[in-house]
């Protein structure tokens, strides 16, 4: 496809999406923040008025009609998103609060069953949400954890990574797209290594979903981790995938209603999966609205999605290269940029990245400045802070020219301040 092709696909979605519609500061939105949050379509926000105005009832607890109408929604959108990332079974899918809450369930449930010495690599480019919960559990229990770190085009060091296997490796927890670098890590061969030594892998696939087909038989993960508010879901919800089998020999996480089967004073036994890792009253009209986010993701085609994407990262990167100032990080585009994510991480020299998304807000643009919860990761790749544009299939190569434009003039005008 080409680029002209895939404005139209642009064009053609972003009347899906009414936030777009609006100016700031008197300027058209220029929304490219996508990798903190996405916005989302009508279906999705219709999904959600729909749930409230006409089926509003607790899930699984009830024989009413509501209730049963409840349930087939809320049960429903699990079927949704177990056909999305291709799971074997709809059980491999537990709702969570989001990314955050999936890692730290794997990180207490299974975490619990290990033992000080043994051993978790990660990668120098983790988000916190896939560091923290790991250090929690150090702390418990005296596992170690072990950091991958990155090669000179700042990608993740397979060789490396490769030397800190052995067999006290009991876990590899790696992010899928970088939400700072942007760099694709090769997951499906960095989970068949771990398996050679019997560790378990987990995907933290944030920036991966919304962006791409992802295919958890493919990379033959043991689990895998998404948020819906990145990929055009409603906040509040996100979701684990886990090979049934790993999921069933799991202990529970938080317990209370819907998660048992028994209860006693003194004991109880509890639901199958993925009802074991659910207590309490679920984000139903959040899951729900879930499901018809990956509806409208699927119809409008992750292939489609991707490869537009493709072609806006090539173009974001030419434009950016043609101020002298701008340093970016994470590796540079290949020729079909089919080795990193549309987002780009920068530095101008000058120009302080809160400053800059400061003064870009007043021409309508939303970046990001800051870490983007990767502290050590900018430490490691020595910058303070970065700002970060990050796009989405609704962002043309229009919206880059404004980018574009506008760090330009800021740049000029803070050069001719300090210059
Ligand atoms: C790569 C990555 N992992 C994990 C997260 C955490 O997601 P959440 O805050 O929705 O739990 C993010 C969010 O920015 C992310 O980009």
């Amino acid at each position: 496809m080409t680029l002209a092709q895939e404005r139209t696909l642009a064009s053609k979605v972003r009347a899906d999406f009414p936030i777009l519609h609006q100016q700031i500061h008197g300027k058209p939105l220029v929304y490219l923040d996508n990798a903190a949050t996405s916005q989302k379509p009508k279906a999705a926000l219709d999904a959600l008025m729909h749930y409230y105005q006409n089926d509003n009832a607790n899930v699984h607890r009830g024989v009413h009609t509501l209730s049963s109408r409840a349930t087939d929604g809320y049960e429903g959108a699990r079927d949704k998103v177990a056909a999305f990332v291709n799971a074997a079974k709809r059980e491999e899918i537990v709702y969570t609060r989001n990314a955050s809450e999936a890692i730290n369930l794997v990180a207490y449930a299974w975490g619990s069953t290990l033992q000080a010495g043994d051993e978790i690599i990660l990668s120098v480019m983790e988000h916190h949400s896939n560091l923290i919960p790991w250090q929690l559990l150090a702390k418990r229990t005296g596992v170690v954890l072990k950091f991958v770190e990155l090669t000179e085009t700042q990608e993740f060091d397979f060789e490396q990574y490769k030397s800190l296997l052995s067999d006290r490796t009991k876990l590899v927890s790696v992010v899928h797209v970088s939400n700072t670098l942007g760099c694709i890590n090769p997951v499906k061969a960095i989970a068949a290594e771990a398996h050679r030594y019997g560790a378990k892998v987990l995907v933290d696939a944030c920036q991966s979903l919304p962006h791409m087909p992802v295919d958890v038989q493919d990379l033959d993960c043991d689990w895998l981790v998404g948020s819906g508010h990145k990929m055009c879901a409603p906040t509040g919800i996100g979701f684990l995938y886990g090979k049934l089998d790993v999921l069933r020999e799991m202990p529970p996480f938080l317990g209370g209603g819907e998660m048992i089967a028994d209860v006693f004073l003194d004991h109880s036994t509890y639901a199958d999966v993925p009802h074991k890792f659910e207590a309490g009253t679920p984000a139903i009209a959040e899951a729900i609205g879930l499901g018809a986010a990956v509806d409208y993701l699927t119809r409008v085609g992750m292939d489609k999605i991707h490869a537009y994407e493709q072609e806006l990262t090539l173009y974001l990167y030419h434009q950016l290269g043609q101020i002298p100032e701008v340093v970016t990080y994470g590796p540079k585009p290949n020729a079909d940029a089919s080795n990193r994510a549309a987002l780009a991480s920068f530095t101008t020299g000058t120009v302080h990245p809160h400053d800059l998304s400061t003064i870009l807000d007043q021409a309508g643009i939303a970046i990001r400045a800051g870490h983007h919860c990767t502290q050590p990761l900018h430490r490691y790749i020595k910058a303070q802070s970065t700002a970060r544009a990050s796009l989405y299939f609704y962002n043309t190569k229009e919206e880059v020219d404004v980018f574009i434009a506008s760090l330009k003039e800021a740049i000029a005008f803070f050069g001719d301040i300090f210059g």
